[in-house]
């Protein structure tokens, strides 16, 4: 008891001498003592008893450092020392738990472990009477010599480049990232759909092994809304139906990306437009999202790169300053990004915008660099609806497919007959003929397709991408969201075949 005090006293003083920081003791209880060592979060087990306590039993999985507190205690200032005799050295930044009888010998001997320099955190496991009291087991078998964390080669890749560093100490880092990524992920997402977010842009920033690109990047990026499947249980088919609106985020879309540097290249002077299918890759450059940028760091994580150093924005998530290093032998292959000026955008505005392609001319660098709003598509749609009207075509035919909602399974393409507006005939893909008195709400003329482009745009859809068709006039290709923030109502519709003579 006395040693004890004479210990504590003399702690701050050899803290000062020794320059360390204090690691975090945290007591535990037995339960969660069992928790931790069943469930693979106990890196080294140290029992402090005597050899006489521990051979009537001890908790399985402990290591036997009877003299470790005493060996600590008596050369402080050659700590490192003991540690090797102990074989500790390479624990320093392992979960560590000591245990004793009651709790107070393991208690010093934290204290000691944190002064000798482990960095935690570090665990005061109590002792055997408390595990015994909780219904827990004791064990005969002998003390555990090969620890984890001095095995180093069992996790080569792991230290692969940096011998200094051990296994758990490794491991401690990758799992700190990942936590952090997670959490900052989640938060990201967390501020968009709080905030009703549709879209935003950033100022990207990528550099590493290239030559300078005119970086950084003005990047516009939608968020794509969160699909909900339904199905019908009883025939797995997908139900039509309107599900109730889901605010959820699914990923994002980077639409456009404009340089805001000097460009070394005169052919990219103007904006680029970013709709890219290749994972956003632009030939000699790549635009990141955020989310992309969060799978870029995670992909770090999962390679084991040597060295990830990421700043996360405090109020919105996404990653200001990253630097991956992932083989710190090899030159020229880190990844080194900064976002910056996030501002959140309105998309519903944007993608009407730029989605629009009129007179099937489907140049999108046209569109992208002229201003279609509203109140264009409307101008357009009412300049084909007069150009159809003008042919005055008494007799048509078409194939189409109109899908509303989640999908009708109605075996499109349907073939319809038009005389004078009024559907004559109509057979669907597999050749049956439909009654033209069916109900099915699906059966559709011209005139309908126009009617349903103007009801998108007098409901203010989220996007309206509409084609019409040069010679005629017609709408050939619709696709109406209604609301971006509502899986499973958007219209499409196709026209695949017309002609004024006959169906095919
Ligand atoms: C001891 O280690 C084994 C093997 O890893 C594990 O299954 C068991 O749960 C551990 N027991 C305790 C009490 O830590
Ligand atoms: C390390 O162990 C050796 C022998 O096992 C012993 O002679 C020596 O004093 C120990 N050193 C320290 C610093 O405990
Ligand atoms: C987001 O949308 C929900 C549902 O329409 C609404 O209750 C909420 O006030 C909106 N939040 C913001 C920040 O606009
Ligand atoms: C599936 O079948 C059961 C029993 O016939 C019926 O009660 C249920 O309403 C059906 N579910 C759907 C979604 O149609
Ligand atoms: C512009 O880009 C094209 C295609 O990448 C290339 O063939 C051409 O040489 C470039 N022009 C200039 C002036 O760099
Ligand atoms: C980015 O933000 C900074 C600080 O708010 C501002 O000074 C700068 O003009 C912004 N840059 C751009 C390109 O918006």
């Amino acid at each position: 008891m006395l040693r004890c005090l004479s210990l504590t006293l003399l702690f701050p003083v050899l803290a000062v001498l020794l320059g360390v920081s204090s690691a975090e003791i945290i007591d535990l209880t037995s339960q969660e003592f069992y928790e931790m060592a069943t469930t693979g979060q106990v890196d080294l087990m140290i029992d402090v008893r005597t050899q006489a306590e521990w051979n009537t039993g001890h908790i399985e999985n402990a290591t036997l450092m009877d003299a470790l507190a005493l060996q600590l205690a008596q050369n402080l200032r050659t700590a490192e020392d003991v540690l090797r005799n102990f074989s500790l050295w390479e624990c320093r930044f392992c979960r560590v738990v000591v245990y004793c009888r009651s709790g107070a010998r393991a208690s010093n001997a934290l204290q000691l472990l944190e002064l000798a320099g482990f960095e935690g955190p570090l665990y005061n496991g109590q002792g055997v009477s408390q595990w015994t009291a909780a219904g827990y087991e004791l064990v005969t078998t002998p003390s555990v010599e090969d620890r984890y964390c001095m095995v180093p080669n069992m996790e080569t890749a792991v230290l692969r480049q940096s011998s200094s560093r051990s296994v758990c100490r490794a491991m401690a880092i990758y799992e700190q990232h990942q936590r952090e990524v997670d959490a900052a992920r989640n938060l990201f997402l967390a501020q968009m759909q709080s905030h009703n977010a549709t879209g935003y842009s950033y100022l990207l920033h990528v550099y590493g092994n290239f030559p300078p690109v005119g970086y950084p990047w003005l990047v516009t990026v939608e968020l794509q809304e969160m699909m909900m499947g339904m199905k019908d249980p009883n025939t797995t088919a997908p139900m039509a139906m309107i599900v109730d609106p889901w605010y959820g985020i699914k990923g994002d879309t980077v639409l456009a990306a404009e340089a805001t540097g000097d460009l070394p290249t005169p052919n990219a002077s103007t904006d680029i437009l970013a709709e890219m299918e290749d994972g956003n890759n632009m030939g000699w450059l790549t635009v990141y999202s955020i989310l992309d940028l969060f799978d870029k760091i995670q992909d770090g994580i999962d390679r084991l790169a040597d060295d990830i150093q990421v700043v996360y924005n405090l109020e919105w998530g996404y990653p200001e300053d990253i630097s991956i290093d992932y083989d710190q032998q090899i030159a020229d292959e880190e990844f080194y990004a900064t976002a910056s000026n996030f501002t959140l955008v309105d998309m519903e505005w944007y993608t009407m915008e730029i989605h629009y392609e009129h007179n099937n001319d489907i140049d999108a660098t046209d569109t992208m660099g002229t201003s279609f709003f509203a109140a264009d598509i409307q101008s357009d749609l009412n300049d084909n609806k007069a150009q159809w009207e003008g042919l005055g075509l008494t007799e048509y035919f078409f194939e189409y497919t109109w899908i509303e909602g989640g999908g009708l399974l109605m075996e499109f393409p349907w073939s319809v007959h038009v005389r004078d507006e009024v559907v004559v005939e109509v057979t669907n893909a597999a050749g049956q003929d439909i009654t033209i008195t069916d109900q099915t709400g699906a059966l559709r003329t011209m005139v309908n397709l126009f009617d349903a482009v103007q009801d998108g745009l007098d409901r203010n859809a989220y996007m309206v991408d509409v084609k019409f068709d040069g010679t005629y006039g017609y709408p050939s290709d619709v696709w109406i969201d209604y609301d971006s923030q509502r899986a499973d109502e958007e219209l499409s519709v196709t026209v695949s075949y017309f002609s004024t003579e006959g169906l095919p």
